[in-house]
């Protein structure tokens, strides 16, 4: 299957509106360390903007980030490199901890990705690993559906994308994923995780910094744009729901 990259030249968007979502997630996903991330060889793969690593360098892990992107990897704070994570550039064992938030559920073959972030993981270190659940959260549909008023049309890369994630988007399936990538033991939880988004407002700022939807709401008329985050603000208000995306967490030892 192939994938463009859609988020090349996003750090900046991804920064400003997606972390306020993916802050959150990522700090759940490193609360989960199975060990005092203190003084650990820590690497943050798929780092987008920095959300992981931001958590793990403020727990006091050395660390190291890694993104595809050329423009993440220069976002984000202290070392990083541009580079793919099924192809890292690091020696077997490098690392005490992996991190990779929301970045296995890019990936066309995510047991290569699994198996290589093993690899860079010591023996009886950890790997941390978030996907989305395909249980999707209202308010997602809600900002996609006001946003279709307006004239969005899916990119076919955003169906592709899709694919890749519903592939992963459940523990069992990512349990598999694990086995068949070489780990030795794991811990998966699918469970929705409350973001304390509580203004409709975040989650639409979130939302509309997603590639897919950012790029078409920078498109559009400013005033346009306008009416559709109003909308969408409303629209995430009537789903009477707070704003907690079901997340699959696992914790996988090398
Ligand atoms: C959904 S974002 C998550 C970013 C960050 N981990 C977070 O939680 O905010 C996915 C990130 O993975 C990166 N990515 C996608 N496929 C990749 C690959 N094969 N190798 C390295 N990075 C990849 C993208 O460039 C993007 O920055």
């Amino acid at each position: 299957m192939a994938l463009t990259r859609p988020y090349a030249g996003q750090a900046e968007a991804w920064a400003d509106g997606a972390a306020l979502a993916y802050g959150p997630l990522a700090r759940h996903l490193v609360a989960r360390s199975p060990f005092e991330v203190a003084g650990v060889r820590a690497l943050d793969a798929g780092a987008g903007s920095g959300a992981a690593g931001d958590a793990l360098r403020a727990a006091g892990a050395q660390l190291v980030s890694a993104d595809r992107e050329p423009d993440m990897a220069r976002w984000v704070a202290g070392p990083a490199v541009a580079a793919d994570v099924t192809a890292l550039p690091f020696r077997d064992g490098a690392f005490d901890l992996v991190v990779a938030a929301f970045v296995v559920n890019h990936l066309p073959d995510p047991v290569r990705g699994l198996a290589e972030l093993r690899r860079v993981t010591r023996s009886g270190g950890a790997v941390l690993a978030s996907t989305f659940s395909v249980h999707r959260a209202p308010a997602k549909g809600a900002v996609d559906q006001v946003a279709a008023r307006h004239g969005f049309v899916a990119p076919a890369w955003y169906a592709d994308l899709q694919a890749c994630a519903h592939a992963v988007g459940g523990a069992r399936v990512v349990e598999a994923a694990l086995a068949e990538a070489g780990f030795v033991r794991w811990t998966v939880v699918e469970e929705p995780v409350d973001l304390g988004l509580d203004e409709p407002a975040d989650v639409v700022r979130y939302r509309l910094s997603m590639p897919h939807l950012h790029r078409f709401v920078r498109a559009l008329p400013v005033r346009e744009a306008q009416d559709l985050e109003a909308e969408a603000v409303e629209a995430v208000r009537a789903t009477g729901e707070t704003f907690a995306p079901v997340v699959v967490e696992a914790v996988a030892i090398a």
